[in-house]
């Protein structure tokens, strides 16, 4: 399992707690930045980058952190194939995997405590798609959305 991570100025403290708490359990992580913290960022410049990287298969899951979570979202559904949700509680850390194959989490760095930060992440990096009918059924119908033509 390989793991990007990224995050604008609003997440940039918390993205870099998950790196350790990601590697410390055993995870093959990449940091796509931001490296420094600089408050004049923006998420689409950090998160985009990721959303392609997972689209394009060059990572199993993402996690992106901006300060509410909410742009992070944003911007990485716009990448073919990624499945992004802003996740503030563990049930769906664990269920947009099992059910939805979500594969890019957002978290919001100014919303979430660390404990619940941590968590989520490893709730959400150690969960595993069901693979039951009825969500590839749905995954099916997302894939022809995504797909069908303006
Ligand atoms: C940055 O100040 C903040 O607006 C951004 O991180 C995020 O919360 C957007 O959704």
């Amino acid at each position: 399992m390989k793991i990007g991570l990224a995050a604008d100025h609003g997440g940039y403290e918390l993205k870099n707690q998950i790196l350790i708490w990601l590697r410390e359990a055993g995870f093959a992580v990449v940091d796509m930045g931001a490296h420094t913290y600089d408050g004049a960022d923006d998420y689409p410049d950090l998160v985009h980058p990721l959303a392609e990287a997972v689209s394009a298969g060059q990572f199993d899951r993402g996690i992106a952190v901006c300060g509410s979570g909410v742009g992070a979202a944003i911007v990485a559904n716009k990448s073919k194939g990624v499945r992004a949700a802003l996740i503030t509680e563990t049930y769906s850390a664990r269920q947009g995997v099992e059910h939805d194959d979500m594969n890019l989490m957002c978290l919001g760095g100014r919303v979430i405590g660390p404990e619940l930060a941590r968590e989520l992440v490893l709730a959400f990096a150690n969960a595993t798609f069901s693979g039951e009918e009825r969500h590839n059924r749905r995954l099916e119908k997302l894939k022809k959305l995504e797909n069908q033509p303006k």
